[in-house]
């Protein structure tokens, strides 16, 4: 029995690996950052924690504190043999010091358990401040007004391919950024929100995309549309799995047909094109038989974070019950 369980882990190993390679990148893009004699901020990201309890309880919550602890992620980055190119944007250093560039973000060297943290996003080069919003003379972190931090590009740093689908879609168009979606204001004062919902949240995914459901003859057809997602659905492109199930019963309670078509798949490789997510604003339609006699189709979008989980272990996104009726 344990060498059956140790062969089933290296199989989920061995997927997980290759389903990872899609993001591993040539070293050819990994950027020496001489140049860059920062003076390490007089602030450590612990000391945000004092003055500003309620950022810091959203942003442990979040994916970003634990972009680095991780245990799928430790576990990907051991069987990877811990490549820089592939470390780098699960601890990065500050991503203001050099957003200008196009190379990717590189490595810190401390406290990289803290994964994405407050220094991440906010220190500024040469010990100048923090970025903020908008200047705050009196306060001890010096807050520096700073437009980027505000822009979809501070997130596309390591969001790389969400960020270009975001940019094709009419949301770059009408200046609807990242952060007015992942990061909804909280709290009377109206400041913007840290925990940075996404593919782990029911509520997310859901608010995502809508599923209609219609009978044409003796076919029923379900439509799947990304009508409220700023990018492509769902966001990530390697390992989510979107697929639509049809099971019709008889009167009897019977199974007449269980049929599972797959939205989108597994992508595992660099370079494919998106063509299996559905774009922001497009709508992805499947056709199932009508069985005669017909009765009742129980229809449902089933979502897979990654694509080894079960059903069980599925997102149930959408369901509805389509009464059928003979052509
Ligand atoms: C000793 C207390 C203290 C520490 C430590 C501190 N801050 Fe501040 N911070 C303040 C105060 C006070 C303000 C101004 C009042 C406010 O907006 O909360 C402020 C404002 C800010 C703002 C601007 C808020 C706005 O209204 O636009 C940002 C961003 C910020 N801090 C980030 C950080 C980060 C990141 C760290 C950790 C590196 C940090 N702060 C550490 C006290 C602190
Ligand atoms: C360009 C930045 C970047 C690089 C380089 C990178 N990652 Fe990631 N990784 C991300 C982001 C961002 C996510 C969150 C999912 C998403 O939106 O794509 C993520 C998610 C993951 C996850 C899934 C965590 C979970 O539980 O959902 C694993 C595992 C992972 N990365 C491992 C790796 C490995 C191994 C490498 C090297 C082959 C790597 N990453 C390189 C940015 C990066
Ligand atoms: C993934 C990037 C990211 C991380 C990590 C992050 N922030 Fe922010 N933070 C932002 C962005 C972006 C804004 C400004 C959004 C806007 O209003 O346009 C912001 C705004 C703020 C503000 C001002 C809030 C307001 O609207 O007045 C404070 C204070 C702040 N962050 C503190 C922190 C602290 C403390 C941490 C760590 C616990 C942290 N941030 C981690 C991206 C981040
Ligand atoms: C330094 C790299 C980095 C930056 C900058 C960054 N992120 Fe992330 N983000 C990550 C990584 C890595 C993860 C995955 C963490 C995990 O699951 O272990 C993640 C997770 C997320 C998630 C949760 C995804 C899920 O599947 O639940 C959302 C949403 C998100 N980021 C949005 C943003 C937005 C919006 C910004 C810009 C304000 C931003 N991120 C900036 C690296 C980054
Ligand atoms: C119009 C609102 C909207 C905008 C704008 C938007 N998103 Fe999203 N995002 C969503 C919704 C809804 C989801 C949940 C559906 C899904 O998982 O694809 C999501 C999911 C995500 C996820 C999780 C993907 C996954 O598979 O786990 C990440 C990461 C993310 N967004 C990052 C970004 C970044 C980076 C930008 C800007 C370049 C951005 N989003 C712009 C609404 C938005």
């Amino acid at each position: 029995m344990p060498v059956r369980i140790a062969l089933a882990t290296t199989c989920c190993l061995v997927v997980a690996a290759v389903l990872v390679l899609g993001r591993w990148r040539p070293p050819s893009r990994v950027p020496p950052r001489a140049g860059h004699s920062v003076t390490p901020a007089s602030l450590s990201n612990k000391d945000c924690r004092d003055c500003h309890p309620d950022v810091w309880q959203e942003w442990e919550r979040s994916g970003h504190s634990k972009a680095w602890a991780n245990v799928n992620v430790q576990a990907a980055f051991r069987f990877f043999g811990y490549d820089r190119k592939c470390l780098s944007c699960h601890a990065a250093e500050p991503v203001q010091w050099d957003l200008s560039s196009d190379q990717p973000v590189s490595l810190r060297q401390e406290d990289r358990d803290s994964g994405v943290n407050c220094l991440t996003c906010h220190d500024l080069a040469n010990d100048l401040g923090v970025a903020a919003v908008r200047h705050v003379a009196e306060a001890p972190c010096r807050p520096v007004q700073t437009v980027e931090l505000s822009k979809s590009r501070i997130c596309g740093a390591c969001h790389d391919a969400i960020y270009d689908d975001w940019q094709a879609s009419r949301y770059a168009r009408e200046n609807k950024s990242c952060q007015s979606c992942h990061m909804p204001t909280v709290g009377e004062a109206g400041r913007r929100g840290h925990v940075f919902l996404g593919g782990h949240d029911a509520a997310t995914v859901r608010s995502g995309a809508r599923m209609i459901c219609r009978q044409e003859g003796d076919e029923l057809v379900v439509a799947i549309t990304n009508h409220a997602t700023g990018h492509n659905f769902p966001g990530e492109r390697h390992n989510r799995v979107l697929l639509i199930e049809v099971i019709q019963r008889e009167e009897t309670g019977k199974i007449a047909l269980s049929r599972q078509t797959l939205v989108k798949g597994v992508t595992p490789f660099r370079g494919e094109t998106t063509a299996e997510q559905i774009k922001a604003g497009a709508t992805f339609e499947a056709r199932f038989p009508v069985v005669d006699p017909p009765v009742e189709a129980d229809v449902r979008l089933l979502y897979r974070l990654f694509p080894w989980y079960t059903d069980e272990q599925s997102l149930e996104v959408h369901r509805e019950l389509i009464p059928l009726t003979a052509p």
